[in-house]
């Protein structure tokens, strides 16, 4: 099942809405992974690629909430830190039993479902603050 890029999902910010697309791809280039039945060690490449590459995200993200004196730049933040320990977890599943289909159901879960709801909601947040400031593109 591929997650895929919408319109809907614009946060407004050239940066913001490239990285989210790249991570996107990214993701089910993961997945994908996943259901040809790559082995532990490709499938953990991609992981690692992956949770580097949200790093880099959430990073640029802070940054100009802290710029800008985003009001929710501390939730938010706390939110970002909640993702990066649930990510860390699966990695300790692929671990233990590779990449089964539960790993992939979890993968939809904690990662899928979370980034899609999160852009949805707190990263356009963000986006409509800073247009609202006169800071977004
Ligand atoms: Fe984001
Ligand atoms: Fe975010």
């Amino acid at each position: 099942m591929a997650i895929k890029w919408h319109e809907s999902l614009a946060v407004g910010v050239a940066e913001i809405d490239e990285q989210h697309q790249e991570l996107f791809r990214r993701l089910n280039q993961l997945l994908e992974a996943c259901n040809q039945g790559k082995g532990k060690e490709s499938v953990r490449e991609l992981v690692t690629f992956l949770q580097e590459y949200v790093v880099l995200h959430f990073a640029a993200e802070e940054k100009l909430q802290r710029l800008s004196g985003f009001p929710e730049y501390a939730l938010h933040r706390a939110k970002h830190a909640e993702f990066m320990r649930a990510a860390g977890q699966l990695k300790f599943t692929l671990e233990e039993q590779g990449p089964t289909l539960s790993f992939i159901i979890a993968v939809n879960k904690v990662v899928v479902d979370w980034l899609v709801q999160h852009i949805s909601k707190m990263d356009k947040d963000l986006g409509r603050f800073l247009a609202a400031e006169g800071q977004g593109k």
